[in-house]
């Protein structure tokens, strides 16, 4: 039984911003190649959504979207494993999008946080806009359209899983409520076998007359772990099991990791906007230089000054790379001052330029060969719309829209 069940899925995108940095990688990436062995799953290069802030220029975007790919591939993601895919090549992301705009209220929109953040922020730029509006919206069909179990995504981003939610909620209390609901989930019952369908009676007794939230769990395993339901069957006998109606869009889950903070090299957060990057396949020796000049604590003047670690970036630094004892040993160097900042830099360096000769040599091959790029991109397309396809089959039909 085990072996038969699918892992569960996951999707995560990233704008296509071009070559990508330390802080993005640290932020997410790292965690996707960890992801890709663990789950089912889907990333893509949100080059729509690049549109969404930046369509005045879009003569950059191939390129950056050929580099973010290229990033992928050095940083590990593995096209054997994971799906990679281009959101604009799946059109059906637009078709849900349109389809999930008749129902959702302005309002919702209108409160998402990044909305009117971002306008301020990015003043310059005219983003009184239906498609600005509408980001938060796409980002959920680009979610809901692969049905998957967890979203891994940033702090920031919770806002949009949660929009997410709701607009699935909605989805599926408008449009799950089959006529012959009750028959059909029956039916699928059937196919669960005798044992586990009588598993699945008990449990949903005790979950629907007492609210036995464990039960609810169990039962949601048994379908789970059941190869032999259909998709429509299993959302059928989910929503059966809650007492609403067939879930179409199941609600996903934001997965927030631990991400440490990643400082730039001026001491705020590492961003292409603040021009503090190292970038995740730069020429090691100007990463060596760019971190040599990399801001430390203000009142280590000179070398005989005591400093802070709390105070200084490079000590964030070395809580993303160093272990414990070369924490310890920079700590109180510094406080002490025991060593110079040159002295406390070196084994940072060291690391960091370590994990991008790792990434360069990944990636050496898809620099010099778009074609291969090209390649894996169309082929993570190819199965990124087949599942698009299958979940658009039951948004249509439920919307009754699946005319002969
Ligand atoms: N909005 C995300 C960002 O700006 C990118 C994104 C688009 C995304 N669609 C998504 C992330 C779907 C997770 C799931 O970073
Ligand atoms: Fe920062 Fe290290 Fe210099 Fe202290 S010794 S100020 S932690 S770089």
């Amino acid at each position: 039984m085990v072996n038969s069940a699918p892992n569960p899925r996951v999707l995560s995108g990233m704008r296509p911003t071009g070559a990508l940095h330390l802080g993005n990688y640290h932020g997410a990436l790292k965690n996707w190649v960890e992801l890709q062995y663990q789950y089912e799953c889907f990333f893509f290069i949100a080059d729509w959504h690049a549109l969404t802030t930046g369509y005045e220029d879009t003569k950059d975007l191939e390129e950056n979207l050929f580099q973010v790919a290229v990033d992928w591939l050095g940083a590990g993601l593995n096209p054997s494993a994971s799906t990679m895919f281009v959101q604009s090549r799946v059109p059906e992301h637009a078709e849900l999008h349109l389809l999930l705009s008749m129902i959702t209220p302005l309002g919702w929109l209108e409160r998402v946080p990044t909305y009117k953040d971002q306008q301020e922020q990015l003043k310059e730029k005219d983003l009184a806009t239906y498609g600005f509006l509408g980001y938060p919206l796409l980002q959920s069909a680009d979610i809901l359209l692969y049905r998957p179990k967890y979203v891994p995504v940033g702090e920031d981003q919770v806002a949009h899983v949660e929009i997410t939610r709701e607009v699935a909620r909605r989805f599926n209390h408008l449009y799950g409520r089959e006529s012959d609901f009750v028959d059909k989930a029956e039916k699928a019952l059937k196919r669960l076998g005798g044992k586990n369908a009588e598993l699945y009676r008990t449990l949903r007794k005790a979950y629907q007359e007492s609210g036995d939230e464990s039960a609810l769990a169990k039962a949601a395993a048994i379908l789970d772990g059941n190869g032999r339901l259909t998709l429509a069957d299993r959302e059928r006998l989910q929503g059966y099991l809650e007492g609403t109606g067939r879930m179409i869009l199941p609600e996903p889950e934001a997965l927030l990791t631990h991400t440490p903070k990643v400082p730039g090299l001026d001491g705020r957060k590492m961003s292409k906007s603040y021009g503090n990057t190292i970038g995740l396949r730069e020429d090691p020796g100007q990463v060596a230089r760019k971190m040599k000049a990399m801001q430390t604590d203000p009142a280590r003047v000179r070398r005989t000054d005591v400093g802070d670690p709390e105070k200084c970036p490079v000590f964030d630094l070395h809580r993303v790379y160093s272990g414990a004892d070369t924490q310890a040993w920079a700590a109180a160097g510094c406080r002490t001052a025991g060593i110079g900042c040159i002295d406390c830099k070196k084994p940072l360096i060291d690391a960091v330029v370590v994990e991008i000769e790792g990434v360069r040599a990944r990636a050496r091959e898809y620099e010099e060969n778009r074609d291969a790029v090209a390649a894996i991109l169309a082929d993570g397309c190819e199965k990124a719309r087949e599942a698009a396809r299958e979940t658009m089959q039951e948004v249509r039909s439920a919307m009754g829209l699946e005319y002969r």
